[in-house]
């Protein structure tokens, strides 16, 4: 029999049940179970640490009091409504401009200076407040019910914060189709490709732009001259092992093992000391923020090269990518021609920018073919639509952790390099291994 062509077929329901995320939706109520990234700690960052926040369709404010703690509210006053993100930062919480109420970070209502001497009106209100804590640059909020999940032990945590850097960049489609592309190893030898290889000594801080480990061959070469991968899925533990093996020669085969972490981030090596952890966080159905954290194996970051080649490409206060859809891209036919696979330029977010958001405010499941290169993807799908039955049923899901399972969640090995071709499975794990062993903060962390 001839190689399986996956189709799976979604249906409009299933597409809907998948993508959408707003308060009571099946999908939205799984996403609410996780800590979600609001914020890069950056924007808070000035004289007036206060800024909105919209997350899967509600909207909150999100600020440090004047002691330096965080607080995530809902936005609009309980009083009449008005805008809590032009509150005043003083007397210990945030000020309604509007009739002066006062809230703490907690919610509590401090001060309700229009109502008479004497009003219990101020006990009886609390405005709803959600769990905030700053982990290596990025500030994650947790708007579900009950109690959070643990954090697991994931390098981009336990790493220090002077090798880490976080970013993020705003995407105008739905969150399940940019996840969707870093489930799919094979788009890179299409999509990000370029017809000549660069100087990799200039790769610093940047993605698909040096060598493959263990090799001077730089990572355009092999994407570009090798791009039928073999794209193995394995369950585990965060969600899902991929590895995409391109064989070179005869004893020779590029490896890259990336991960899908549940239910919305990927794990993937972005050089050789540094892997990339990033979220997919929905804005409303119709948009979302990517949020990473770069994590380096050997030096520490160069926090402020990093942020000033990203500044170059993103606008603030909303990190919007300066090419975008409103400008073609920066689309080029000579260097459609000439030079890369997409004319858009050599950064390889704007490609994916593209092609997610080309794909419509939310793609439409029903029209599409997948192949047998799309097996990341089918297999996500899969595990995204039991996981939200399972929390339909009270069941339990994956990545909803306790303190204690922390050390279970380690790694994940996320590699690229070139090794033997009758042992790609053993050349990762050594390569992991060695890696860590290496590194300053990641010796005596075991995730192979
Ligand atoms: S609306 Fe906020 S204090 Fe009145
Ligand atoms: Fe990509």
């Amino acid at each position: 029999m001839q190689e399986s062509q996956e189709i799976a077929v979604i249906s409009a329901e299933q597409n809907d049940l998948m993508t959408r995320v707003g308060k009571g939706t099946p999908a939205g109520a799984l996403l609410r179970r996780y800590w979600q990234p609001v914020a890069i700690s950056d924007e808070l960052e000035g004289p007036r640490p206060v800024r909105p926040v919209r997350l899967m369709g509600q909207d909150f404010v999100l600020f440090r009091d004047e002691a330096g703690k965080l607080g995530l509210l809902d936005r609009d006053c309980p009083h009449r409504g008005a805008d809590l993100a032009f509150g005043r930062l003083e007397d210990g919480g945030l000020r309604c401009p509007f009739h002066g109420w006062l809230f703490s970070v907690e919610g509590k209502c401090l001060d309700m200076p229009a109502e008479p001497v004497g009003s219990k009106l101020c006990s009886r209100i609390r405005q709803a407040s959600y769990p905030v804590v700053e982990r290596s640059g990025i500030i994650f909020a947790y708007i579900g019910e009950g109690e959070p999940p643990a954090f697991p032990d994931f390098d981009c945590f336990v790493a220090p914060g002077t090798h880490t850097f976080a970013f993020k960049g705003l995407l105008e489609c739905n969150w399940l189709q940019a996840l969707e592309v870093g489930i799919d190893p094979a788009h890179a030898s299409y999509l990000h490709r370029f017809f000549e290889d660069e100087d990799t000594s200039e790769s610093y801080g940047k993605q698909f732009r040096g060598a493959s480990a263990n090799s001077d061959m730089p990572i355009t070469r092999v994407l570009r001259e090798f791009g039928r991968p073999e794209i193995r899925v394995e369950p585990v533990n965060h969600g899902m092992r991929l590895t995409a093996l391109r064989k070179l020669d005869e004893t020779h085969t590029h490896v890259r093992v990336t991960n899908l972490v549940f239910p919305q981030a990927f794990v993937i090596p972005m050089s050789a000391e540094m892997t990339i952890s990033q979220w997919h966080v929905p804005v409303d159905d119709t948009s979302c923020y990517w949020y990473a954290i770069f994590t380096s194996f050997t030096e520490p970051v160069d926090k402020a090269q990093m942020r000033a080649q990203r500044l170059e490409l993103y606008e603030l206060p909303d990190y919007v990518s300066r090419q975008n859809k409103r400008n073609n891209y920066g689309f080029d036919v000579a260097e459609q021609a000439s030079k890369t696979y997409t004319g858009m330029g050599h950064d390889i977010n704007v490609h994916d920018q593209w092609a997610i958001e080309s794909q419509g405010p939310i793609q439409d499941r029903t029209r599409e073919h997948l192949g047998t290169s799309d097996k990341g993807i089918i297999a996500y799908r899969r595990m995204l639509v039991d996981a939200i039955e399972r929390n339909q049923q009270g069941e339990g899901v994956p990545m909803v952790i306790q303190a204690d399972q922390a050390g279970e969640y380690a790694g994940p090995p996320s590699i690229d390099g070139i090794g033997p071709s009758d042992d790609t499975d053993g050349y990762w794990r050594t390569e992991d291994r060695r890696r860590r062993e290496a590194s300053s903060w990641a010796a005596d962390t075991k995730a192979a």
